[in-house]
């Protein structure tokens, strides 16, 4: 403000002079120049002192512009009369009475006034300007009589038209203090060096209306403002503060400067929290055709500039913009000011028509005095202006620094005012009419972030706007291409990740053996599976019991019957050995179930395989003793001799020793483990267990493999052999289901997951000892207990009894 008192020190009046040279239009004559004032453009009011204040204010509002198309002389601007200007320029009016009285302010001088009024339009404005510095009629001015030097400017309240007048003031150093101008643009003090104001920059109130978007998660809105400077720059700063915050712009309009109705409908039907810089010029034509389109459910965030207007605090505003919420210029109390505005009435001043028009336009037909009291918020700021304006005469070289009502009036580096907002939101008056009530503040010499304060139960509510609703926990949001970031789709989380808030942008992964749940909301354990004794283990079990239990039988039968014939012919030694073995089958299978152990797992193969090893071994000798006792009846073959009880004994102890040698490495070398595998399903441990070698494993497969083949390929050999029972048959016939059940088993092992696998090769272990039980047994139990008559040695050898000697073991 050290600026202003020193343009105020500069003053002088050759100021003036220049002031009239300049500015009054020139009518030039052959006989020289004669000054001659075009245009007489009449005060609203005056008053003379040793100094005079200028005033501007837009006491009339002009809904539409003119057409200027430079043509013809433009038709008078169709104004109406503003109460709200009205009471500022009263209040600039109370200002300076009070300091012509005060003691202590310019106790020798006295100010004056004129005041003039915009219609709210920069060319008017303009005229405005000139007519403050030209002086009332020609020959009042400076020139030519001792008129009153013109102290400072105050106005005027649109940023376009101080623009316009700060442009006229500047040659002459004449400072303006604005009341109302807030534009950002008007900082530049290269532009404007002569331009103070008493309202904050818009950089502020900018501010504070991203603050409240992003407070009120009102994250689709559209921008909507007037054809002017401070539209322009308030969207330009609005939009850069929104920038890195969730709010996204729907579009930004413009109300045209030639109102067009076509445009204003394509606005309003786009529009849900629409954030509106503009005045009430601009709003009346636009909010009519809004309010005839009887929509409904917008929020309109409403700029300084109208959020205190009163032409819109009518009833029949209400449905359509009761909810309103904004930021206010911070309303001071003028103690005097009710009283003064009351005096200003149409007996005090019979020939002021714009008394005739407040009155008017306050109480219409029946004038009453008692509600002439609304308090004026930026009344203040003109009140405010004045006592600048005084202050910096008597100190002009310190800042201008003051107190009024208490409160300390004072002016940053850059000529703006600190910046207070009240946020005003728009609620329902007794009579159906619009109050603008104060439901916070926002002060921005806070710290960033405790500058806003809001009472949310104070505020009445419009619905919410938002592009795409909040995705709830248990998805993600997933932007849509092209479109702006808050409208998106929600992806529910993949399983195993989770989102455990709303609005997640990604899906976590859950950590290792944790996995989401239903919901996708938190990570709770996986499941930890393996062959327990549930329905399939316990089916295993019971199978693998009976079995044993059979083979036990058929041990019983052999046992109790082993001296009958077909017991006999059929090496009852070897039998018993396989019905041993057998019955560790059985038992072997036993061992995949339950929980893997670091034992059961080394014991599954390796007991399975030499088990199996063992009985096949068994049916391998038997099969050389048939095959050889075919061969032997030829004569001079002693191959029997060979194949006596005990090279039967070795050949099975051998071949079961070459599986065992086999386990051995196997287990000292890469025993099988148990693991945790996640692979085939990866939302549940599957405990298995690992063969650790795989070689091995499929060696040990592929011996039994290679021993069940061999005796295949014999047992097929000796299979003609005469007789009414036939072992070789039935060997054949075993070995066949054998080797079918195992090639089955390889690809359902490969195939099945995790505890499955396991299943599976308990159920082929099973499946393949009832297929050898039943075939090598089956048919001799069916002898003794149900053909005893055919258990005779007789019998047994059928009619050809020339091989019988031979078939017949030892024990014969
Ligand atoms: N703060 C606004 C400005 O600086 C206030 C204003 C007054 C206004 N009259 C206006 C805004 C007319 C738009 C149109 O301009």
């Amino acid at each position: 403000m050290s600026l202003l008192a020193l343009s105020l020190s500069l003053y002088t009046a050759n100021v003036i002079t220049l002031t009239y040279n300049s500015v009054s239009s020139f009518a030039s004559t052959s006989g020289g120049t004669i000054c001659t004032l075009q245009n007489s453009f009449e005060p609203s009011f005056v008053a003379q002192g040793d100094f005079v204040i200028g005033g501007i204010f837009p006491l009339h509002y002009n809904q539409e512009m003119p057409d200027l198309n430079c043509t013809y002389r433009p038709p008078p601007v169709n104004c109406r009369f503003d109460p709200r200007a009205f009471r500022w320029a009263q209040t600039m009016r109370l200002a300076v009475e009070e300091i012509n009285q005060s003691p202590e302010l310019l106790p020798n001088y006295t100010l004056g006034y004129k005041i003039f009024d915009s219609c709210a339009y920069p060319l008017t404005g303009q005229r405005a300007a000139l007519a403050v510095l030209n002086g009332l009629s020609e020959d009042e001015s400076p020139m030519c009589s001792s008129s009153s030097p013109l102290l400072a400017m105050i106005g005027e309240s649109g940023s376009a038209q101080s623009i316009v007048v700060s442009r006229i003031l500047q040659p002459f150093r004449i400072p303006m203090i604005s009341y109302f101008s807030s534009c950002a643009c008007l900082t530049d003090r290269r532009k404007y060096p002569t331009f103070f104001r008493v309202i904050p920059n818009d950089d502020y109130q900018v501010r504070a209306i991203a603050q409240l978007l992003v407070r009120f998660n009102w994250t689709w809105v559209g921008l909507v403002r007037g054809d002017h400077e401070y539209g322009r720059f308030a969207v330009q700063g609005l939009l850069r503060e929104l920038q890195g915050t969730k709010v996204c712009v729907a579009y930004q309009e413009m109300i045209p400067l030639l109102y067009n109705q076509q445009r204003a409908l394509e606005i309003i039907s786009l529009a849900k929290v629409v954030v509106v810089f503009s005045a009430e010029g601009e709003m009346t034509p636009f909010l009519r055709d809004y309010m005839a389109q009887n929509i409904t459910g917008i929020q309109w965030v409403a700029s300084e500039a109208w959020v205190t207007a009163s032409v819109f605090t009518g009833s029949e505003y209400y449905p359509y913009l009761g909810g309103t919420i904004g930021f206010g210029i911070r309303k001071g109390h003028i103690s005097r000011l009710s009283d003064y505005l009351q005096t200003v009435n149409p007996q005090k001043y019979p020939n002021n028509p714009l008394v005739q028009e407040l009155w008017e336009a306050l109480y219409g037909c029946s004038p009453s005095l008692s509600s002439a009291s609304q308090i004026p918020l930026l009344a203040y700021n003109a009140y405010k202006a004045v006592y600048a304006v005084a202050h910096s005469l008597i100190r002009t070289v310190s800042e201008v620094k003051f107190t009024i009502a208490g409160e300390e009036v004072n002016f940053d580096l850059k000529g703006d005012s600190i910046p207070y907002y009240d946020v005003i939101n728009w609620q329902r008056g007794t009579s159906g009419n619009i109050d603008f009530i104060n439901v916070g503040l926002f002060d921005g010499t806070k710290p960033a972030g405790d500058e806003l304060v809001i009472e949310d139960d104070r505020i009445m509510w419009v619905p919410v706007s938002v592009c795409s609703a909040s995705c709830p926990s248990g998805s993600r949001k997933a932007v849509r291409r092209g479109e702006p970031v808050c409208c998106f789709d929600c992806v529910p989380c993949d399983s195993g990740k989770i989102s455990n808030e709303t609005n997640s942008i990604e899906c976590t992964f859950c950590p290792e053996n944790f996995w989401s749940n239903e919901d996708r909301t938190s990570c709770i354990p996986k499941k930890v599976e393996f062959l327990a004794y549930d329905s399939l283990g316990i089916t295993l079990t019971v199978i693998s019991a009976v079995g044993a239990c059979f083979t036990i039988a058929v041990f019983a039968v052999f046992f109790h019957h082993r001296n009958t014939a077909i017991v006999r012919v059929n090496n009852s030694e070897l039998s018993f050995f396989i019905l041993f073995a057998l019955m560790l089958c059985f038992l072997c299978s036993l061992v995949f179930i339950g929980e893997p152990t670091v034992w059961s797992c080394m014991l599954r193969h390796t007991a399975f395989s030499i088990t199996f090893s063992l009985c096949i071994s068994c049916i391998l000798g038997k099969t050389l003793v048939v095959l050889a006792a075919f061969t032997a009846t030829r004569p001079g073959n002693n191959i029997m001799k060979w194949l006596g009880p005990k090279q039967q004994r070795t050949i099975i102890f051998s071949c079961t020793l070459f599986q065992v040698v086999i386990c051995a490495a196997w287990l000292i070398d890469a025993p099988p483990y148990p693991s945790r595998n996640t692979k085939y399903e990866r939302s549940k441990i599957i405990l298995e267990c690992s063969v650790g070698s795989s070689l091995a494993f499929w060696c040990v497969l592929g011996y039994i493999g290679l021993q069940a083949c061999l005796c295949f390929v014999l047992a097929f050999l000796a299979r003609k052999l005469p007789g009414n029972f036939n072992e070789a048959k039935f060997i054949t016939f075993s070995m066949l289901i054998f080797c079918a059940v195992w090639l089955a088993f390889i690809p359902a092992y490969i195939s099945s997951p995790g505890n499955y696998a396991d299943a599976v090769e308990s159920f082929a272990i099973l499946a393949s000892s009832f297929g050898l039980l039943f075939c090598l047994f089956a048919p001799k139990c069916y002898i003794i207990l149900l053909k005893p008559e055919k258990n005779t040695k007789q019998h047994l050898m059928g009619k050809e009894k020339k091989y019988s000697m031979s078939l017949l073991p030892e024990e014969l």
